[in-house]
């Protein structure tokens, strides 16, 4: 896998704000597997002057000096690719010609070390190959695009050339390129209108890979996903979204473009196993950094109560950290996966699952837990944490912590910690989401929260997680607003 940053540039004046409200780590990272090998042909139509051979001979002498027409398009598929729709992998059959160095046999290996820069790069091609004119050499396959001529070699590459006994004399070779040699951009590059982007990545979940294809790739929908799965080694499935995630349970509705239609996967994050079928529950790899920062915030002993638990990510690794875990999540399919992936990573014990509203849940197991926990003895050092991922509606959530409790309030230090995520398209996100939270509660947030910058969902649009410690002014029956935490605060600014 590989991460790349996708920065929107115009977010980067809301990221440095946020950086200034927090002192803490800001994440934008999409997780994606790029197709991003710079394009050879960009890099191509740089190189001045390449050459261009008419013959077709299989091998032969080149003159010295050769500068005709350079051919940029040498490692392109054929150009009658263009428009395919059902993948037909021999029409990408393609002879090139590629400079050679002759050698001995014996000093190959030797000599290789030295032409790393000259030699030929492309997947799928032995850079070395038998001289089909003299068993005893060799052909070393240089790179077309910086050696044209024995001048082209650098002068360390001719010195040890020289120390061994090698002429510089380069000379040509047919060589056949097939669909297997073309990279999954090139060949999508060939394929798709020319002008057009082509695909800039997909999310890997297991063995699928997951893309979001826009209007003028879905007729070649089938080709991308076929091409997907050629060329990622372990992907066997590619899968298109159809819809915004905009259901309950918030899984994608997916067509599947190319290969297995069993969405039934298995995933590693941050060192845990998680198993789930891809189309019935909810699973985002670009939330792995999120998981792993809200699990360093929990110590052993902590009691994590996790209100949209989805099929385990924060539950899993808090009860391996030997914290007590509550989990639930409303979809019924994802509370089956919770309860395989606490058994398949062994940490069933130390954690109850349930299949409740949000709502429900807090005011039943939660507030029973609490009753109990935040009861005992003064001398606890445990924290209690309380994580909301649903970030589309977990603020109207919040109004369950209003009067949740009876009797006297614990101590201020043992109130419990709610992590609450959020999206926001306002200019300042995380004011924005400190004004949400603290209407439906009726405090003001904005001088005893924190709010933690996870991802940018969509241009304007970031997912934040704000962090505070419920008042026990809320959290307890008959309590009046206490002056010293929120009240007085506020009258003092004004
Ligand atoms: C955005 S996902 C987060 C899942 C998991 N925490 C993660 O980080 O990957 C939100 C989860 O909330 C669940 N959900 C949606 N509405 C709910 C509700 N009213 N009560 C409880 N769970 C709900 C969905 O089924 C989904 O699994």
């Amino acid at each position: 896998l590989t991460t790349f940053y996708k920065w929107d540039t115009r977010t980067q004046p809301r990221i440095t704000h946020l950086l200034k409200l927090e002192n803490c780590n800001t994440t934008v990272s999409e997780l994606l597997i790029p197709l991003a090998w710079t394009t050879v042909t960009q890099q191509l139509r740089k190189v001045p002057d390449i050459f261009f051979w008419g013959q077709r001979k299989r091998f032969s002498t080149m003159p010295e000096i050769e500068t005709s027409k350079r051919d940029s398009e040498l490692f392109s598929p054929p150009s009658d690719v263009r428009g395919m729709t059902k993948l037909d992998r021999t029409a990408f059959k393609k002879t090139v010609t590629i400079p050679v160095l002759k050698v001995r046999k014996e000093i190959v290996s030797r000599l290789m070390r030295s032409l790393k820069r000259a030699a030929l790069q492309r997947p799928g091609i032995k850079r070395v190959i038998e001289d089909p004119e003299d068993e005893e050499s060799r052909l070393i396959m240089l790179d077309p695009y910086k050696m044209f001529t024995h001048d082209s070699f650098e002068k360390a590459e001719l010195n040890i050339l020289k120390q061994l006994n090698v002429s510089p004399q380069i000379t040509k070779y047919s060589l056949e390129l097939t669909y297997e040699n073309f990279k999954s951009e090139e060949i999508l590059r060939a394929v798709l209108p020319e002008g057009q982007d082509v695909i800039s990545g997909f999310s890997r979940v297991g063995h699928i890979a997951h893309l979001n294809l826009r209007d003028h790739q879905l007729p070649f929908k089938h080709l991308i996903g076929q091409v997907m799965i050629d060329k990622n080694p372990g992907i066997t499935s590619a899968v298109n979204k159809i819809n915004n995630i905009d259901n309950t349970y918030r899984n994608f509705q997916m067509e599947v473009l190319s290969g297995e239609e069993n969405m039934m996967t298995k995933v590693r994050e941050n060192n845990y196993t998680y198993e789930f079928d891809f189309s019935k529950v909810y699973w985002n790899p670009r939330l792995s950094t999120e998981h792993c920062r809200i699990t360093e915030l929990l110590k052993p002993g902590d009691v994590l109560f996790d209100v949209f638990a989805g099929v385990g990510p924060f539950a899993v690794p808090a009860a391996k950290k030997n914290c007590t875990v509550f989990a639930n999540d409303l979809n019924p399919e994802s509370h089956k996966w919770l309860l395989h992936n606490c058994k398949l990573n062994k940490v069933d014990r130390k954690v109850k699952v349930f299949n409740l509203d949000g709502k429900d849940f807090l005011q039943g197991p939660v507030r029973e837990e609490l009753m109990q926990q935040l009861g005992l003895s003064k001398e606890r050092k445990h924290s209690v944490h309380i994580v909301m991922n649903l970030p589309a509606k977990a603020i109207e959530f919040l109004s369950a912590f209003k009067s949740l409790l009876d009797g006297q309030p614990c101590s201020s230090d043992l109130l419990p910690i709610v992590h609450c995520y959020s999206f926001s398209k306002d200019v300042n996100p995380a004011k924005d989401v400190q004004q949400q939270a603290g209407a439906v509660l009726g405090i003001s947030l904005e001088a005893c929260s924190s709010v933690h910058l996870v991802r940018n969902v969509a241009p304007n649009k970031e997912m934040l997680c704000i962090t505070f410690q419920i008042p026990a002014s809320i959290l307890y029956k008959n309590q009046t607003i206490n002056l010293g935490e929120h009240f007085l605060e506020n009258l003092m600014k004004l």
